[in-house]
């Protein structure tokens, strides 16, 4: 429906476009009435336009493909280090458009647009837990956990920010701070393009 209705208004656009074009009646008779085949002709013209313009728009219209989703496959804790460490999340579950680079941790805007990410932290010791959802350098959301009688505990925070070409996207464990995973997936790190602008 919606593309009938696309492909009528760009043929009417084209149509009126086009009216100047067109020959002017000659009062005296001098100008014959386009034949059937100059129509045939011009017809076939607007439809190979109006093919070209839908492709365009499709093309246009077409949010490229590009979601990942990953969990740490660390066996056992993560830290503590003495300087703040980027967290490679290697166990892949999916990696569409392949914007996140498993080796690093870092996911990479290769289209500009409105991202969403998600990720989430687990720490079964009393010890401290703090991480960051980073980009490039700037802290955006958070998850802490400090000193508690309690032992477990998990922490998840979620943004969508808007992204230039080259903007990266990570999780940072902060130095001193601890996390853990088993391969139960407790830590784990997510993302998608939800518009590209
Ligand atoms: C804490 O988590 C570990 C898994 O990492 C689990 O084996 C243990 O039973 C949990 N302890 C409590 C008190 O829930």
């Amino acid at each position: 429906m919606k593309a009938l209705l696309l492909g009528l208004v760009s043929f009417y656009m084209l149509v009126s476009s086009r009216t100047e074009e067109l020959p002017e009646v000659d009062n005296n008779n001098n100008n014959k009435a386009l034949s059937s085949l100059d129509i045939t002709k011009r017809f076939d013209d607007l439809a190979a336009r109006l093919n070209i313009l839908e492709q365009e728009l499709k093309m246009k219209q077409e949010t490229p493909r590009i979601a990942f989703s990953a969990a740490l496959v660390n066996e056992g804790y993560c830290g503590p280090f003495n300087s703040p460490t980027t967290l490679v999340f290697s166990n892949i579950f999916i990696n569409l458009g392949n914007s996140y680079n498993p080796s690093t941790g870092i996911f990479t805007a290769f289209v500009k647009g409105t991202y969403y990410f998600s990720f989430t932290v687990f720490l079964n010791s009393n010890s401290k837990m703090f991480t960051s959802l980073m980009k490039n350098k700037d802290r955006i959301v958070s998850v802490w956990d400090n000193y508690s009688p309690d032992s477990n505990d998990s922490g998840s925070n979620t943004a969508i920010v808007q992204l230039e070409v080259g903007d990266n996207v990570y999780v940072k464990l902060y130095e001193e701070r601890q996390i853990f995973e088993d391969g139960t997936g407790y830590t784990s790190f997510c993302g998608f393009l939800l518009f590209p602008s």
